[in-house]
């Protein structure tokens, strides 16, 4: 098995440091092997760069062990990569994915304060994103409704979270802190045994117990940080609070919830319904829609599920079904 993995050569700015040695995967008739194109610790140069341009070559090389490096540059030049006119839509997209995907998953593997402070500032970066470029964000949204059945639906769904709050005109800054909290949001399973959290069937009445802790263990991780991190809080206190005032952890009504913490429950319930989870088998976006509206409605702002409907609509696969749908996969 290979120890390299591909990563795309245009997500790499000229004249920065990428921290990881870059290889070119040469055929030599028989075999083929990789071979050194750039040291890690050098600048790779724009000749290098325009080298591979006019070769035509996507495609760069990089030891798996280094695939860490390689997501720490993306994080630290993110808005370089952004504003790099030479860097695609499409790319761009991909990078945010793979960037906020591997962010995720090492905030889930360990939520210190380190990577708490990455998750705010690449929610912040990917909302100046989404706000600068408005083509490739419809790309991102677009991606993110399609491929709800990948394992990089929580970035999905803060991508689909912050795109909506655009729609419904919240404040750029807010928007900051919803992404971010949508991010953070679970944070406090990290907390709760994995035996109870991937439990097939039912849970007891313990068990469940135990899982209405996240909320609260959620915001102690947080305070932990020492951080500013207000709208975080909110979300992560109130993302199961219901409209009616069945939610939990304190049962709050109507406005006595937020409209962060309201949004993070439309986002949040889709999440759980178009993601396959261990109880249950995911559904497609709009099945997910109607059984929010269904069967669900108490749950949520009624004027607000209203508005994700009417959102989300546009990008309902069955009336776009050309674009990029591998939901059969
Ligand atoms: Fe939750």
């Amino acid at each position: 098995m290979s120890n390299y993995i591909p990563i795309d050569s245009s997500s790499l700015k000229a004249n920065t440091k990428i921290g990881c040695n870059l290889h070119l995967l040469v055929n030599t008739g028989a075999d083929s092997r990789y071979i050194l194109y750039c040291k890690g610790d050098t600048v790779f140069e724009n000749t290098k760069r325009e080298l591979l341009v006019e070769k035509n070559i996507n495609r760069l090389f990089i030891a798996k062990d280094d695939q860490q490096k390689y997501y720490k540059y993306l994080e630290s030049n993110f808005q370089n990569i952004m504003s790099d006119t030479k860097i695609s839509a499409d790319e761009k997209t991909r990078i945010v994915h793979s960037a906020a995907t591997n962010l995720v998953k090492d905030l889930f593997e360990d939520p210190r304060s380190g990577n708490v402070e990455r998750t705010k500032t690449f929610a912040y970066n990917m909302v100046d994103y989404v706000l600068k470029d408005s083509y490739a964000a419809q790309k991102l949204l677009r991606i993110a409704v399609h491929e709800y059945y990948t394992y990089t639906h929580s970035v999905n769904v803060a991508a689909v979270g912050i795109l909506f709050a655009k729609d419904i005109g919240m404040k750029d800054n807010d928007m900051k802190g919803l992404c971010s909290g949508v991010l953070l949001h679970d944070v406090g399973k990290t907390k709760i045994s994995t035996d109870i959290l991937n439990k097939k069937g039912k849970l007891t009445a313990e068990e469940f117990k135990e899982i209405k802790r996240h909320p609260e263990l959620g915001v102690a991780i947080l305070d932990e940080t020492g951080t500013e991190i207000k709208e975080e809080r909110i979300i992560t206190i109130q993302h199961h609070e219901n409209d009616d005032g069945s939610g939990y952890p304190y049962g709050l009504k109507k406005d006595e919830i937020s409209l962060f913490g309201k949004i993070a429950r439309i986002i949040d319930v889709y999440d759980a319904l178009t993601t396959k989870r261990s109880y249950a088998d995911a559904i497609r976006p709009f099945a997910a829609l109607v059984e929010m509206k269904e069967n669900m409605f108490y749950c949520f702002d009624k004027e607000l599920l209203k508005e994700f409907i009417r959102f989300l609509g546009p990008y309902d696969p069955r009336k776009n079904p050309r674009v990029n749908d591998k939901s059969g996969m």
